[in-house]
């Protein structure tokens, strides 16, 4: 069989890409999967509507994709599906089924945190609020590459200190001592090279970057304080509006993300898997 190009829609200027006509499911052909990896790579963020899949098909073909991690926190994973991280503002019996309830979440990267960090992330869109409840997506790739060259030279070979607490401690729940314990601070390059492409991203964000490493606490704050400013210009940012039965994959590498609040009278929930990436490439970066 002749292997057809799927049609693609940019999402922004620089990074992001709708997939029109396909099915995500565990069972993909291997020339639609290879496109999809090269697609992945090349626009950081792949937009997949109208899916009205199962937790089955969720799981099955992020397993395509890479490794997945049971994530750490094991209060929201699903029942059936552990891979499967609920994100919701739903309560029963009192309590929450998913992570990050109804308000604002600020900026991160999905596991920087970690000594090993995912390189995805598939969201899965299943209850949406009528407004609100957007996320925003900053192209890290190219705002490294675009960075003025003072600031460049102030980034490059240096390390930030990431801290999930940090985020917690803003936008959702403290950890219990375990989690605690298999999250402390630590340090990163605040320049990641892409494990399977090469390029090179800012690594670091508003929500769980505390300081850069060695310097005095007032430069710290304020070099952070310039990188934030720049990485959110508008030119690298994308917003996602959901729609039921979106799926929205991102590479973990080289974008971070935001939520926007909504009204908490309505239901959220989407389901999350998360992509660890090929062993033999996973760090350093
Ligand atoms: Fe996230």
């Amino acid at each position: 069989m002749l292997n057809k190009s799927f049609k693609i829609r940019p999402l922004s200027d620089t990074f992001g890409a709708e997939i029109y006509d396909i099915k995500l499911s565990g069972e993909m052909a291997s020339e639609d999967l290879a496109q999809i990896k090269a697609l992945w790579n090349r626009y950081g963020i792949l937009l997949f509507r109208e899916q009205d899949i199962g937790k089955d098909e969720l799981v099955g073909f992020s397993r395509l994709l890479g490794s997945l991690e049971t994530h750490v926190r094991s209060e929201w994973l699903n029942e059936t599906h552990p891979e499967i991280l609920q994100i919701s503002n739903i309560n029963v019996d009192g309590k929450p089924v998913g992570a990050l309830a109804d308000g604002e979440v600020g900026w991160h990267y999905d596991q920087i945190y970690l000594p090993r960090p995912a390189l995805g992330s598939l969201l899965y869109s299943v209850k949406i609020p009528p407004d609100g409840g957007s996320t925003f997506f900053a192209d890290m790739t190219s705002a490294y590459e675009r960075l003025p060259r003072a600031l460049k030279d102030m980034v490059d070979g240096h390390q930030a200190i990431q801290s999930y607490d940090n985020f917690n401690s803003m936008y959702s729940t403290k950890t219990s001592g375990k989690q605690t314990n298999l999250t402390p601070n630590i340090a990163q390059p605040l320049v990641r090279t892409h494990p399977v492409t090469g390029r090179k991203a800012l690594y670091l964000c508003p929500g769980m970057t505390i300081a850069i490493a060695g310097i005095d606490e007032t430069e710290s704050a304020d070099l952070l304080e310039q990188l934030f400013d720049w990485t959110l210009k508008k030119e690298f940012v994308y917003k996602h509006k959901w729609n039921v039965g979106d799926g929205l994959l991102w590479d973990n590498a080289c974008t971070m993300h935001r939520r926007e609040p909504f009204d908490g009278g309505y239901e959220r929930l989407m389901y999350r898997t998360t992509i660890l990436p090929p062993n033999d490439r996973s760090v350093p970066f």
